[in-house]
């Protein structure tokens, strides 16, 4: 796979959205400085105007455009874990567009661990990057993903399928006890190694009456067509996709898929799943528990079961 970022690139410095891969999963790209960009990321999208975007950087030198202050948490997370799955909200600089933030005084700052990604945004500049889905929709893995639901002719640089294939941690360095607002591949224990103290999970991410910290957890997220159900498997129909997680079996029918406790594979294909459920027009996908993986994978376990909740919340 070839790609050649040049038009992409100029797409970009016209003031155009051009979808990338991350290791995460693909994002909605658009040059962090140009408000009509923006715009047409958050119209693309349908994205609600009060959900804020990620920025996306390749350089930690760029942090300084952004980030009112680089605290030392800030710094000894950015040494462990970037380029990776991790974003950090931070106090933002006064000129960063309101666009951007919807109006809050901090900014979520991440660097993929992705070549292309990195030498995109390198040459391109810092870009704001939600996942390159229609809202409420689950994230595109694959470049397929994004022609689903922005057309065939829509522009994406192509860099296969995402490794991680859920979207990055999302961490409040602004509060006084780091939170995770957004599960995902890097995780509390992981966090709370580096920073030497414990961190919390933040606002509750289902109620819609709270005003919540991470705006973007009160929209129902991740849902295919396709009803999803989390719970135990007990009579299997044809008509339904089947996730198991445990058991010698080995599934003749192409319905069923055994993930084997393997929950980095499941995090990996789940939206895949999903998708391929809606395009072989399955009425629900059933995930079994997950659970008895859970101290094998803990960070997966808490992003898969986070995503999961929402995508079979009504
Ligand atoms: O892995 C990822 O993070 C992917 C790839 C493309 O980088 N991006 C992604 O973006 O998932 P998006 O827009 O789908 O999700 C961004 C999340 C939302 O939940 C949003 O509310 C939260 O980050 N967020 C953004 N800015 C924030 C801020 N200033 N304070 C709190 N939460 C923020
Ligand atoms: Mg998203």
């Amino acid at each position: 796979m070839k790609n050649n970022l040049k038009p992409y690139i100029q797409l970009i410095q016209s003031g155009e959205v051009v979808a990338f891969p991350t290791e995460t999963v693909y994002g909605l790209g658009a040059d962090a400085w140009n408000p009509s960009a923006i715009r047409k990321v958050f119209e693309t999208k349908g994205r609600p105007s009060d959900n804020p975007l990620i920025v996306h950087i390749s350089d930690e030198r760029q942090l300084e455009q952004f980030a009112a202050h680089i605290s030392q948490n800030a710094q000894k997370l950015m040494d462990a874990f970037w380029p990776g799955p991790l974003t950090l909200v931070l106090n933002k600089k006064s000129e960063v567009l309101d666009l951007i933030t919807a109006g809050l005084d901090t900014v979520a700052l991440r660097m993929p661990n992705h070549g292309l990604a990195l030498e995109f945004i390198g040459k391109a500049g810092p870009l704001v990057a939600p996942s390159a889905n229609t809202s409420g929709r689950p994230s595109p893995t694959k470049a397929e993903h994004v022609h689903e639901d922005f057309g065939k002719d829509f522009p994406v640089i192509d860099g296969g399928p995402t490794e991680v294939g859920l979207e990055s941690t999302v961490l409040d360095l602004t509060s006084e006890v780091p939170a995770i607002l957004r599960p995902g591949k890097i995780g509390a224990e992981e966090i709370s190694q580096v920073l030497g103290i414990g961190i919390k999970f933040g606002s509750p991410q289902n109620k819609k009456e709270e005003a919540p910290k991470s705006p973007g957890q009160k929209y129902s997220h991740y849902k295919p067509k396709a009803s999803v159900f989390y719970d135990k498997i007990t009579v299997r129909k044809p008509e339904n996709l089947y996730l198991l997680q445990d058991g010698d079996e080995s599934p003749a029918s192409k319905n069923v898929i055994n993930y084997r406790g393997n929950l980095e594979l499941l995090s990996r294909e789940l939206y895949d799943r999903f998708r391929q459920a809606d395009l072989e027009s399955y009425q629900a996908v059933f995930i079994e528990p997950i659970e008895a993986f859970k101290d094998d994978f803990p960070a997966y376990y808490a992003a898969l079961i986070n995503r999961i909740e929402k995508a079979a919340s009504s």
